[in-house]
């Protein structure tokens, strides 16, 4: 009897050794990786939904929890060779999979673990009125940002091209630091992007980030 109950506990030390690969079952679980990647080392691409693994880098938390609860589009045109995937007519639109609250928060959590850099955050001042204005008119005009990506107008409409992810709620969505990440060294994260590269200096890009961490929906009328 004692033998037995050592080993129940035995058991129990052990199992409570693995409870990261027992946990991490709460994506595999969903399906999440036939569409999704999660490991930088899962190499089969995904040709049906933008990799997950630094997920935890790129994402903010609460967008994540929401986005899973209630998905919303963010590329408006379909993500690459899917296009049509939860936009569309009713009749074919396929919805992204969603989960009560409880489970939302759990994958979020989840997602959030997948990180390929740590680092701490980049302290970053706010725009003054007249940098916003500058950058801006780069965002529209000199560079054409918004031909491709959709963000809000002075009278908080959205407006702009569907090619590219939405970037209306960036400040709800991204981490500044990810944003700068992907500006410096798209191929970190793609090694083919649509997005042209652009020769900016580090000043003019760090005005980017910080122009569309300005970008939020209660900002969207
Ligand atoms: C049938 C394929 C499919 C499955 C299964 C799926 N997704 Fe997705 N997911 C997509 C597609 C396609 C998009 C892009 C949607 C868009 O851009 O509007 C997406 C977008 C996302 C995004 C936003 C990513 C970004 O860069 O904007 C997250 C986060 C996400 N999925 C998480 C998950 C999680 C977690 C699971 C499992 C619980 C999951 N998905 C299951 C296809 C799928
Ligand atoms: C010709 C179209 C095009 C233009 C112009 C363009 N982008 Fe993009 N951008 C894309 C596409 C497409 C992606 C998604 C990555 C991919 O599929 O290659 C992207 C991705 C992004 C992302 C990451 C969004 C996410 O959720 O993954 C940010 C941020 C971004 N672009 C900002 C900018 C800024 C700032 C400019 C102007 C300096 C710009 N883009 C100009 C097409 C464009």
């Amino acid at each position: 009897m004692i033998q037995k109950i050592l080993t129940l506990l035995c058991l129990g030390g052990l199992l409570s050794l693995f409870p990261l690969s027992l946990e991490a079952g709460v994506l595999e679980e969903n399906n999440c990786s036939t569409c999704h990647s999660l490991s930088s080392e899962d190499t089969e691409k995904k040709i049906s939904g933008p990799d997950l693994y630094y997920a935890g880098n790129k994402f903010q938390p609460e967008w994540l929890r929401q986005f899973l609860k209630v998905p919303a589009v963010v590329r408006p045109s379909g993500f690459i060779t899917d296009p049509g995937f939860l936009k569309g007519s009713p009749e074919n639109l396929v919805p992204h999979p969603s989960f009560p609250d409880e489970k939302a928060n759990a994958i979020a959590d989840k997602l959030m673990e997948l990180k390929i850099y740590e680092q701490t955050p980049v302290v970053r001042n706010a725009l003054s009125k007249g940098q916003r204005a500058k950058i801006k008119y780069q965002f529209e005009r000199t560079y054409g940002c918004i031909s491709c990506h959709q963000s809000l107008n002075l009278a908080g409409k959205v407006r702009g091209g569907i090619s590219g992810p939405s970037l209306v709620n960036a400040g709800n969505r991204l981490q500044a630091d990810w944003i700068a990440s992907w500006l410096q060294k798209p191929e970190t994260y793609l090694s083919k992007s649509r997005m042209p590269r652009y020769k900016m200096d580090s000043v003019t890009q760090n005005l980017f980030v910080q122009f569309l961490m300005t970008l939020k929906k209660e900002n969207m009328k």
